[in-house]
């Protein structure tokens, strides 16, 4: 709901609220974020004082009290006597750096705001206010977009930069976001970690200065996430305020904190202002991407059931909202490059015999692909390894009832490569540098004719078969990027301009192919992030498929992002990225954490695996609804390398449960544990197998006894139901 009065805003949600207010000299003051309150203006809250060092703006005359520097503000421009963390930064003409946002008008629409080109939440249902703020100097107007998705209690933000004067000018910096809280007793906790371990929390407490992390790689990266959760000294997974910031981006992107000379905090969030800058013509306009507020009073589990359950409805578009997933067997680690059509079709008989749905060709299909050196860029099938192309394959893998998908990773190119050949000016490199990753360039997104080129051989070979899935990879950070098609003074808009690129090509290729499944995909997680959710619906988390250490990388996902988007699989052992063997039992338990499928050849093993294969595929498909739609509890913390790894899903009715075990490394005299389950209705009683039923408060409080491990990284999975 959102309510307009002279100037105060106010945005409610179920259990939140959002206010912000133009005071008497039209500056936007942000007044409150958090649990639900009553409607009231709550810009009491702030308050006048005379701070030495704190300038003036002119029109205060001689009221000192009044200064930028210490008003919480909706969104923080530069140069004006507010040193704390920026929203915005303008470069006039002049080379001044100023600018001063003052209040002009706002507007109220049904249904929630799209962003074009950009990635978005959606929903009818939703509400959207814009505020408009003026630099009357500048001549620039800032349109600040809130999306209301009541039911869901979040809030989005977006903000729209609109030159309306004669004069052009350079956008230094524009954030997403950018919120302030007039309390300075808060941890903040980001994602952070390397390729095949990524988003592990870090939580700390915000000292005074700026704690920021963010990406300068040009996509979100495996080393920090664009979403951070702000909360309460104490809070925990059951108790206490906690909000959480996203960003829908995977470029380049900043989240800072700073914690202020008052003891206030500030956090921003959008593209990161290295290497950015957008030169605004006269008439032209900037649009940032979006952020994702959420908030919760009862701690991070709440949280991360709202953002969750935002994600699932409200940003993942049909047909995948809320659709069961295929199981897929993907032959990635056990070929690496070296297979031909007869080996995939052994792999894909074997998996069938297992009953699995969708077989996927990963790398090393085309051109001349033979290892990571060459071939990126050429998108016609190898006829050596792929006699016929896809015509001939795919029928063969259809016959024996399974789907077929394909990996690409569109945006790169090696010089090994007759696309390279033709266009080697296509590559984003500036003149006389060259940096390689995995021995390949990265092509020029932000060009539409490098994009249509691509594109149009990918459609073609899409088109030439029943191809029901795509995985999308991209494996390289950006480096000595330079676009050939724009001036020198426009480079500081490649960054951003190549993810646009990124975006429209996806956008195609959904509108192309409605139902196909895109997975998302950068050397594992390296772009794992909400704006990649708007295409893909799902996104491998890791190249490491070791079960322990997915454990921790799905454990630290899961605060933001729900199970249903994970990418997760079943792969050999000994792990090909840690060398550790865990069975077949604990592997399926750790994959069941995410869309599940099998990244091996089944046809070598043995016959008490494939009983296992048969015993967890008919398990995940009997429980994909609870999983992926239930509600998620992280029941321990498996960075604190305590005997068990647990959590569980609640059905939405609270009839159904599933607890899942993961024992570590096994010593003597194991400890006695009981699991105290989480979210049950404490009336309603419950049963597991034969057991004898127990009522949730029972189950909750007294626990649930866990067996006794015998060996290392052994699994549980209780499936209770109330009777
Ligand atoms: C990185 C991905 O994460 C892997 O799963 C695999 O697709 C390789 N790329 C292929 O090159």
């Amino acid at each position: 709901m959102i309510v307009c009065d002279k100037g105060l805003f106010t945005l409610h949600t179920n259990n939140t609220t959002y206010q912000m207010k133009a005071d008497a000299r039209g500056v936007l003051l942000h007044t409150y974020y958090g649990p639900r309150v009553a409607d009231c203006d709550l810009s009491y809250r702030i308050r006048y004082v005379d701070r030495g060092f704190s300038p003036n703006p002119e029109e205060a005359g001689e009221d000192r009290t009044y200064s930028l520097d210490v008003l919480p503000q909706e969104y923080a421009a530069c140069g004006m006597g507010d040193f704390r963390l920026p929203a915005l930064e303008l470069e006039l003409p002049d080379g001044s750096r100023c600018a001063d946002l003052r209040y002009k008008s706002f507007r109220v629409e049904a249904g929630k705001y799209a962003l074009e080109g950009l990635p978005a939440f959606w929903g009818e249902e939703g509400e959207t206010l814009v505020v408009v703020l003026e630099d009357a100097a500048a001549g620039v107007d800032v349109e600040l977009y809130y999306g209301v998705l009541e039911d869901y209690d979040v809030i989005t933000r977006a903000a729209r930069l609109v030159n309306r004067g004669g004069q052009t000018l350079k956008v230094r910096q524009a954030a997403s976001l950018c919120l302030d809280f007039q309390r300075e007793d808060l941890d903040l906790i980001t994602f952070d970690g390397k390729h095949v371990l990524e988003r592990c929390p870090n939580r700390g407490p915000l000292l005074p200065g700026v704690r920021s992390v963010g990406s300068v790689r040009g996509g979100s990266s495996h080393q920090h996430n664009p979403f951070v959760i702000l909360c309460e000294r104490g809070a925990g997974e059951d108790h206490g305020l906690c909000c959480a910031a996203g960003l829908l981006y995977s470029g380049n992107f900043q989240a800072a904190a700073e914690r202020s000379q008052f003891e206030h905090v500030r956090l921003t969030l959008g593209i990161h202002p290295w290497h950015f800058c957008w030169t605004l013509a006269p008439g032209g306009s900037f649009t940032t991407p979006e952020a994702v507020l959420c908030c919760s009073k009862q701690g991070l589990s709440v949280l991360s059931h709202r953002l969750h359950r935002a994600m699932r409805e409200r940003l993942i578009r049909d047909p995948w909202a809320g659709q069961p997933r295929p199981v897929l067997i993907n032959n990635w680690e056990a070929t690496l490059f070296d297979f031909d059509a007869e080996r995939l079709v052994n792999i894909a008989q074997s998996a069938a015999s297992l009953g699995l749905d969708l077989f996927v060709m990963d790398d090393g299909w085309f051109g001349r692909r033979n290892s990571d050196t060459a071939g990126l860029g050429d998108w016609t099938v190898n006829g050596e390894k792929l006699p016929g192309g896809l015509e001939a394959l795919v029928p063969r893998i259809r016959d024996l009832g399974m789907r077929f998908g394909l990996w690409v990773e569109p945006e790169m190119v090696n010089e090994d490569s007759e696309l390279y050949r033709q266009h080697p000016d296509w590559v984003l490199q500036a003149p006389g540098r060259m940096v390689r990753g995995r021995q390949q360039l990265v092509l020029d997104f932000s060009r539409r004719e490098v994009r249509n080129h691509v594109y149009g051989a990918l459609k073609a070979v899409l088109s030439s078969a029943e191809v029901s899935y795509v995985k999308w990879d991209v494996n390289r950070s950006l480096a000595a990027v330079w676009s050939a098609a724009l001036p020198p003074e426009r480079q500081g808009e490649v960054y951003h301009r190549y993810i646009l690129g990124v975006y429209d090509m996806l956008e195609q290729m959904r509108r192309d192919f409605p139902h196909m499944l895109i997975e998302g995909c950068s050397g594992g997680g390296g772009r794992f992030d909400a704006g990649m959710l708007y295409y893909t619906p799902q996104i491998w988390c890791s190249d490491n498929t070791d079960a322990m250490d997915r454990l921790r990388i799905q454990y630290g996902t899961s605060f933001c992002y729900p199970v249903c988007t994970m990418g997760a699989h079943v792969s050999a052992v000994p792990n090909a990225q840690t060398g550790r063997t865990v069975s077949m039992e604990t592997r399926g338990v750790a994959a069941m954490h995410g869309t599940f499928g099998y990244e091996m050849d089944p046809s070598g093993i043995s016959q008490e695996e494939r009983e296992a294969v048969l015993r967890q595929t008919a398990f995940f498909r009997e429980h994909q609804d609870l999983i992926f739609r239930g509600d998620y509890y992280r029941l321990s913390d498996p960075f604190q390398n305590g005997p068990y790894t647990a959590w569980e899903h609640v059905s939405p009715d609270k009839r159904e449960v599933l607890a899942c075990v993961v024992s570590g490394p096994i010593q003597g005299g194991p400890p006695l544990r009981t699991l105290q389950l989480k979210g049950l209705d404490p009336d309603l009683c419950y049963q597991a197998g034969g057991k004898n039923p127990l009522p949730g408060s029972v189950l909750m409080e007294a626990g649930w006894p866990l067996p006794l491990p015998w060996g290392d990284y052994q699994a549980w999975q209780f499936y209770l139901t109330a009777v």
